[in-house]
């Protein structure tokens, strides 16, 4: 295969692809690598092999116009890169400490095949010092012209190539002029605010920006097991708070806690760095301790309703980890069925597009578990229906039609997606997370 290209792209998970086709959209030439040659094979026909929408469309019209082209071996390309992008996976050790291994393999790649100047950058989000450690690796080779550099991704599942195109802020770690003007140049066409700053600075802002967002989350979760002890409602608290510009609206949504591939494994990296160098993290071990009781909270919900779960039948709507995606790697849904399984109760389970994922998992049992693709029929004669993702869907919901279909009319809504009034004046026995000014009311 000829192909002549501005930007290599190493690793094709939902980052590096998105990376891939987003350079594409900008009007660069892009080579995309990855070592699964299932995957390659799939994306050289146009076929993306995970949910993230506008991605599929923008990848097929690249290809036709051959602005990008993929293959499982990064060896004979090197060579001929001027910058390459690091995005493979970064998963987490039993330790909590971020798994380093597909990041020294590329960089054992690169030093083994570069040749001139080429620019490796940090997509991945990876401890601070994994730049240091991959100059240190680098200046191993004799004669070597590989510089290092740092540009976080700030990427959200379901909105990944909005955001490429988007962003808030672009951060540049870099060490010299040369790495900013490539990048820069990269870049061009986005409007956005460009921090360029060293590597560890950059490195860091990624790891403390969604450790911030999920403290946040946990914060609001903390406050809504405190509106249901006190009859108050943590929608409201949020709102009162999100008033103030200081703190913003954003992320205060209680609910049942966050999950996905970055929040949870980045806490879990950054808690590492800070043992490592012997500081004082603690601040996040109780963002996840919290996180983990959300699920205790809403099986508890069920529990105060209907009593003993055993031999129950619940609806659960949702089980990607957020709307709009088919990922559930941490999602809030596992935990739920373990926990509801673990009591006996029966589901009967529904979502648009992660039921394939979730089989794999939990495969169908009838009558104790079955997977329904319409979600009327998973709420027909259940005892009771709870909410663990706000797909749209269920937000338009006919509610009158569900409570007829419901043998006993019970509700536990995990995102706080109905409004309890509603749900009171319909006759569900309604109660959201943190919605403690509902909860004792009768409907
Ligand atoms: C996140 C970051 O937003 C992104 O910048 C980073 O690059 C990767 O991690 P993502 O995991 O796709 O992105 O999801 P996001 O939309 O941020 O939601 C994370 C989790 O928090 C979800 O489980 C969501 O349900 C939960 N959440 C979010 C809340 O429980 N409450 C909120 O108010 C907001």
């Amino acid at each position: 295969m000829e192909f002549d290209f501005d930007v290599m792209v190493l690793g094709l998970g939902p980052v590096g692809l998105v990376t891939a086709v987003g350079f594409a959209e900008l009007g660069h030439r892009v080579l995309g690598v990855d070592i699964q040659v299932e995957k390659v094979n799939a994306l050289k026909q146009g076929k993306v092999p995970f949910y993230e929408p506008g991605v599929e469309p923008a990848l097929q019209k690249h290809l036709r116009e051959h602005r990008i082209a993929f293959d499982h071996d990064a060896a004979p390309w090197i060579p001929r890169a001027e910058v390459i992008f690091v995005c493979v996976g970064t998963p987490t050790k039993p330790s909590g400490e971020a798994d380093l291994s597909a990041v020294r393999s590329v960089v054992e790649e690169v030093r083994r095949h570069a040749h001139g100047y080429t620019l490796v950058v940090e997509k991945s989000t990876v401890p601070v010092l994994t730049a240091r450690w991959m100059e240190q690796e680098f200046q191993k080779v004799a004669d070597h012209d590989i510089e290092v550099a740092s540009n976080p991704e700030f990427l959200r599942e379901g909105s990944a190539l909005h955001d490429f195109l988007h962003p808030d802020r672009i951060v540049l770690g870099v060490r010299s002029s040369r790495a900013e003007h490539i990048l820069r140049n990269l870049y061009r066409g986005i409007e956005t605010e460009f921090l360029v700053t060293d590597i560890e600075t950059a490195e860091i802002i990624k790891h403390a920006s969604n450790a911030f967002l999920a403290m946040k989350i946990s914060f609001i979760n903390m406050i809504a097991d405190l509106c249901e002890k006190t009859d108050a409602d943590v929608v409201d608290v949020a709102r009162g708070m999100g008033l103030d510009p200081r703190i913003g609206p954003s992320f205060l949504r209680a609910g049942l806690g966050f999950g996905g591939s970055c929040f949870p494994k980045d806490i879990r990296a950054f808690q590492h760095i800070g043992q490592t160098l012997q500081l004082d993290f603690e601040l996040l071990t109780s963002i996840l301790r919290i996180n983990e009781q959300r699920i205790h909270r809403f099986v508890q919900h069920f529990e105060e309703v209907l009593g003993d779960l055993k031999g129950r039948t619940l609806a659960l709507l949702g089980l990607s980890f957020k709307p709009n995606t088919d990922d559930i790697r941490e999602a809030p849904s596992l935990k739920v069925i373990q926990a509801l399984r673990a009591r006996g109760a029966r589901l009967h389970l529904h979502d648009p597009v992660a039921i394939p994922n979730v089989q794999k998992l939990f495969p169908e049992s009838p009558p104790d578990l079955i997977y329904f693709e319409d979600p009327y029929e998973a709420i027909r004669d259940a005892d009771g229906l709870g909410i663990i993702t706000e797909w749209d869907l269920y937000q338009t919901l006919d509610l009158p039609r569900v409570k007829s279909l419901l043998k006993r009319p019970v509700v536990v809504d995990g995102r706080n997606i109905f409004d309890p009034e509603t749900m009171l004046n319909l006759g569900f026995v309604y109660r959201g997370m943190g919605r403690g000014r509902w909860l004792r009311k009768k409907s």
